[in-house]
């Protein structure tokens, strides 16, 4: 008869093997979505209301020189009836495309044969946000890409100094952005900002901070969840010089991310 010892020893075994075998199974399935071919060099961009822009998806290939035939793509969004875009057989055929995206889809031709599929969309709105779909085939393999678009309105800011004021103002936001002034040494500073928001929802943002100093330099932040400007701005004897940069949110909103699942049954796996 087995001792309690042999036994603990071997339900230990087989819950660790249960559990690799549960970590395994989850492993192949968050990753079995990148085996595809297809890809996105951007599966969450963020559009600029009212602005163009690529969503990426190409056929991945190691070499250079693949040219690709019989390409037919299909660009598609979740929840939307019709196609957003549709190409086969050498041409496309919109006939089925959603009136959404009448007369402002186009894919590139030439890069088309280079298996690359991105879909230009022109003049972003509000409810192009969401999940599309992209699928390729081709005479050489195809396979299918998610992107989630999402949208903001951002715009840099402009500054002007007079009487001891220095003054920022960035035309176009959304969603509503926070400001942060900053001294040299990144100590906050309090300055006094304004919101005005326009017909179609976008804010217009008026800050000013005072008392400033000439040739110091501040650093004035435009920040919501999906878009950060970070402006930095120099007060010079005739004006004020400045340099904005943009870093872009490349958190999903979806909850429930594989790499979270992951880190909860390693943990559950550490735990015994
Ligand atoms: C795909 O084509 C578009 C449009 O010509 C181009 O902007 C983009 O860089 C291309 N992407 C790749 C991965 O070649």
């Amino acid at each position: 008869m087995a001792s309690l010892g042999q036994i603990i020893f071997s339900s230990m075994i087989i819950l660790i093997i249960i559990f690799s075998a549960i970590i395994i199974l989850i492993l192949a399935l968050a990753f079995s979505g990148s085996l595809s071919e297809v890809q996105s060099s951007n599966r969450l961009p963020i559009a600029n209301l009212g602005e163009d822009k690529l969503l990426s998806c190409y056929i991945h290939t190691t070499s250079e020189q693949t040219t690709f035939r019989e390409m037919s793509v299909t660009w598609e969004k979740k929840e939307l009836s019709g196609v957003v875009y549709l190409y086969e057989n050498g041409a496309a055929d919109l006939k089925d495309q959603n009136s959404q995206y009448k007369g402002r889809t186009q894919i590139f031709p030439d890069a088309l044969t280079k298996g690359n599929a991105s879909l230009l969309l022109r003049s972003v709105k509000r409810n192009d946000e969401g999940e599309y779909t992209c699928h390729i085939s081709s005479s050489d393999g195809g396979g299918k890409v998610n992107i989630h678009l999402r949208t903001a309105a951002f715009s840099a800011p402009t500054f002007t100094f007079s009487n001891g004021t220095l003054s920022a103002e960035a035309s176009r936001w959304f969603p509503k952005p926070n400001v942060t002034w900053l001294d040299y040494f990144g100590n906050v500073l309090r300055g006094s900002t304004s919101f005005t928001q326009n017909s179609a929802g976008i804010f217009s943002v008026v800050s000013r901070l005072q008392p400033v100093n000439v040739s110091d330099t501040y650093t004035f932040r435009i920040q919501n969840d999906l878009v950060i400007a970070v402006s930095e701005a120099t007060i010079t004897g005739s004006g004020v010089s400045k340099n904005t940069y943009f870093t872009y949110s490349a958190a999903s909103s979806r909850p429930g991310s594989y790499l979270s699942i992951i880190i909860s049954v390693l943990c559950i796996y550490c735990l015994i």
